[in-house]
């Protein structure tokens, strides 16, 4: 590239959020061996996305993007897998259906390990420790050996992602996201709620319409589009030596991509214009998010948007909200005038979660389900007061049957019952649904 980017020019800007790896050298051997392996996406599904949301950017389509605030080396199965795919595909179902806009499927998964702290260190009992940065640097546990950054954790997050995104591909090219098959992804757990309810009329209406097409004289089976579904990953672009070792030179286009998924974004205590996580993201030509909070301005939104999408081209950048319930209606619409005023094509996409996180009485991290649903509605309302589409939401979830974030759903009031997220609180399979449902409605009015 003419304008001095490299996938290495990160190198020469100031990284925040970097691990203190206490043995660089063997950093350095693990991503030489991770730089020699197979890329785990292809630049001609990143272009897919890309085309995706282009149709967000352009209001004909919305994007779901779901999954794990981080995912783990311990609670990796092939269930768990299926079970986040399940709860992501009927809310995809229930959007559509409820609607009738087209749904890009946007995994957190196979992949997004490493996590930003508001702290370097974590205070245990008496204790001083390093804290806790994702399976990828160090482990949970809250001793000080745990917390040492280990770089060949690097190479098992990259094995994790491969067998992961390997079986969501199986899932949703070979048969588990036929749309014949909506019923199975309502767990038992979920079926029995309200919300499960509610989503079996939508899907028995679903299989009424094909039949009712098949004995019109279509042939269904030679409608792929109904019995696969894209799906694609994202990450957190936080270990830039992680990023740019999977970063590969596409042979078609000579064009440079990070292979270690399909979009990657940056996080907003890693947004600085002349930090090395821009710098990086800038040059890499997958579809990008950034992620904006209470003290992004104007300003820098725009700068932003010229850093990264300097092309201007629609699918390319997606801009995340989290501002929290209480003062999106104020922080937002400034953001959403400029970038419109300055003619950037960005999605925007809504994350009601990270600004709506607090310690519950017993010590426990959550989020209630009212101000997860009303940043959203917020955010609705602030497109439609600035003539812009509300283009996607953010959501981290689980299939699991989890107690982290408070009402929705079964109306959980008990975190203690089931909590066993790593990171952030998510919400469990009926509660997403629940958010899904009110969401379609949103979507329709
Ligand atoms: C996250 O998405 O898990 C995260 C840390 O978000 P943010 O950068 O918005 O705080
Ligand atoms: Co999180």
């Amino acid at each position: 590239m003419s304008d001095g980017w490299t996938p290495s020019s990160w190198r020469t800007r100031p990284a925040a959020q970097q691990p203190e790896w206490p043995d660089e050298g063997r950093l350095d051997d693990v991503l030489k061996r991770l730089n020699a392996l197979p890329p785990l996406v292809f630049a001609g599904e990143a272009r897919r996305l890309t085309a995706a949301l282009g149709e967000v950017a352009e209001g004909r389509a919305f994007l779901l993007q779901a999954g794990d605030c981080a995912e783990s080396f311990d609670s990796f199965s092939a269930d768990s897998i299926r079970d986040k795919l399940k709860v992501i595909l009927q809310m995809a179902v229930v959007l559509t259906y409820g609607s009738g806009v087209p749904v890009v499927k946007l995994g957190r998964i196979a992949g997004q390990f490493a996590k930003p702290r508001s702290s370097p260190t974590e205070t245990v009992g008496d204790r001083v420790l390093p804290a806790f940065r994702g399976h990828i640097v160090n482990d949970l546990a809250p001793t000080e050996e745990a917390r040492v950054a280990e770089p060949e954790r690097v190479i098992q997050a990259y094995n994790q992602s491969a067998s992961t995104l390997n079986l969501l591909r199986a899932f949703t090219k070979g048969g588990f996201a036929d749309l014949n098959q909506v019923h199975v992804w309502n767990q038992e757990f979920v079926a029995s709620s309200r919300e499960g309810r509610r989503y079996e009329t939508i899907a028995s209406e679903i299989e009424r319409a094909l039949r009712f097409m098949a004995a019109c004289g279509i042939d269904l089976s030679a409608e792929q589009n109904l019995h696969q579904v894209d799906f694609f990953t994202s990450h957190e672009a936080l270990l830039l030596g992680y990023e740019e070792a999977l970063t590969r030179q596409d042979s078609l286009t000579g064009e440079w991509y990070d292979c270690s998924a399909h979009l990657l974004w940056v996080g907003d205590r890693t947004r600085q214009r002349d930090g090395a996580h821009i710098e990086f993201l800038r040059g890499v030509k997958n579809p990008i998010g950034l992620k904006l909070g209470p003290s992004a301005t104007p300003e820098e939104a725009v700068e932003l948007c010229a850093l990264l999408n300097p092309s201007r081209e629609p699918g390319r950048l997606v801009l995340i909200s989290r501002m929290g319930a209480d003062t999106v209606e104020d922080l937002l619409p400034p953001l959403v005038e400029a970038v419109r005023d300055a003619g950037h094509p960005v999605v925007w996409e809504c994350d009601p979660m990270h600004g709506n996180t607090y310690v519950s009485p017993s010590g426990r991290k959550t989020r209630d389900f009212t101000a997860i649903m009303s940043e959203i509605r917020s955010f609705f309302a602030v497109h439609r007061a600035a003539g812009t589409w509300p283009g996607g939401v953010h959501i981290e979830l689980t299939g699991d049957d989890v107690t982290e974030c408070l009402g929705g759903g079964d109306d959980i009031a008990d975190l203690d019952q089931r909590y066993e997220t790593a990171c952030d609180p998510r919400l469990n399979a009926r509660q997403s649904l629940d958010l899904a449902f009110q969401l379609a409605e949103l979507l329709r009015s």
